[in-house]
């Protein structure tokens, strides 16, 4: 190093003067090497972004692929129920209609040999009836009162008029005359064997067939407690309320001490709108009487008992009054006593049967409601 001699000032600025253009050359050339090798890392760098993008967005999609999967597969379990439902729905409905069929099967009067030899209009003339009909119903309106009502009710429940069995109930009926029916002067037990007889014939069920044979049982209360047949017999109606014009003989009320009452003779009377026909007092007979004695004794379905206590409320079942005071129960009942009606009516025939041929059916028919055998009456 002793040998080389030091730059001067002067020797260095020229130096710097005669290279500076090749550098400048030099950093020229270096800078556009920097822009493409900068350019060519950038594109580097937005290719790995955009790979980066790229593999997140697939990561996303098969995020969602398995998610869609998934819901496909929620989606098609949730289908298979609906439809699991749907077929359950479908056969609830299948039974449903069933049972609309089949209520009407024994309620319809399509097909019944009723009709086949009697005219409907010459039924239930009143007009036309004979004075002791007339002079029947003159004593019913005005004596069926609340007050009796309910007297005659706590009467029936405390005590025990008779025991024997439904068929010595008809027998003992049978020297009955009903002063109140314009249709028949047929026995009791005549009636009563046409009524069951029409609804066998009609194929009706055995508990309805019976429902004809013993309706009119409760008449036996003539020969206990009636005050004579006005409290026994004839159509029956509500008391405690404003009586209907539809009833028959309805000026006959006139002389009802109830009909000036200041409550009863209101629409709802001591009633509450659609309170149900159980909360209603209906004129005391034999409907009601032998109502209870059946519901004590007998394994009738509701729509027996219904027949038995409603059958002679014509101002219920024809005239259709008093639907205010039903309930849906009384309603579906009175289809019931609809149903019957026209076998108590129109069976009124002067046709008589051989009742000692036809006793065993019915005895064998008595046993089955009623299995006991001997009923308190
Ligand atoms: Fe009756
Ligand atoms: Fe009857």
């Amino acid at each position: 190093m002793s040998g080389m001699t030091k730059p001067t000032i002067s020797s260095l600025i020229h130096k710097e003067n005669t290279d500076s253009p090749r550098i400048s050359k030099r950093v020229g050339e270096n800078h556009g090497k920097l822009q493409s090798s900068l350019s060519s890392v950038l594109q580097n760098k937005d290719k790995g972004y955009l790979m980066e993008r790229l593999d997140e967005d697939i990561q996303t999609i098969n995020l969602l692929k398995s998610e869609l999967k998934k819901k496909q597969k929620e989606i098609s379990s949730k289908e298979k129920d609906l439809k699991k439902l749907q077929k359950l729905i479908r056969k609830r409905e299948d039974e449903g209609e069933k049972i609309v069929v089949e209520e009407p099967q024994w309620m319809s009067s399509v097909n019944s040999k009723l009709y086949d030899d009697i005219d409907i209009k010459t039924y239930r003339q009143y007009e036309l009836a004979k004075d002791k009909v007339a002079a029947f119903y003159k004593t019913q309106h005005e004596k069926q009162t609340v007050e009796y009502n309910i007297q005659a009710r706590i009467n029936f429940k405390t005590k025990i008029r008779d025991r024997m069995t439904i068929w010595e109930a008809l027998e003992k009926l049978n020297k009955l005359i009903d002063e109140s029916d314009p249709d028949t002067e047929l026995s009791q037990i005549d009636h009563a064997i046409q009524t069951a007889e029409a609804i066998r014939r009609d194929n009706k069920p055995r508990w309805f067939q019976l429902v004809g044979l013993i309706h009119d049982l409760g008449k036996l209360l003539y020969f206990y407690d009636s005050k004579g047949q006005w409290d026994v017999v004839g159509d029956t109606f509500p008391v405690g309320c404003k009586f209907s014009k539809k009833i028959i003989f309805y000026d006959y009320f006139k002389r009802n001490p109830d009909f000036k009452n200041p409550i009863y003779n209101l629409k709802y009377g001591i009633y509450s709108a659609n309170c149900g026909l159980d909360n209603v007092l209906i004129s005391w007979g034999h409907d009601e009487y032998f109502f209870s004695i059946c519901k004590n004794s007998s394994t009738l379905p509701p729509e027996a008992l219904a027949m038995i206590r409603y059958h002679s409320c014509y101002p219920l079942h024809t005239e259709l009054e008093y639907q205010y005071l039903m309930n849906d129960h009384d309603k579906q009942m009175l289809k019931a006593v609809q149903a019957f009606n026209p076998y108590d009516l129109y069976s009124k025939t002067d046709v008589t049967y051989n009742i000692e041929e036809l006793k065993p059916y019915y005895l064998e028919l008595i046993d089955e409601f009623f299995p006991s055998k001997i009923v308190d009456f």
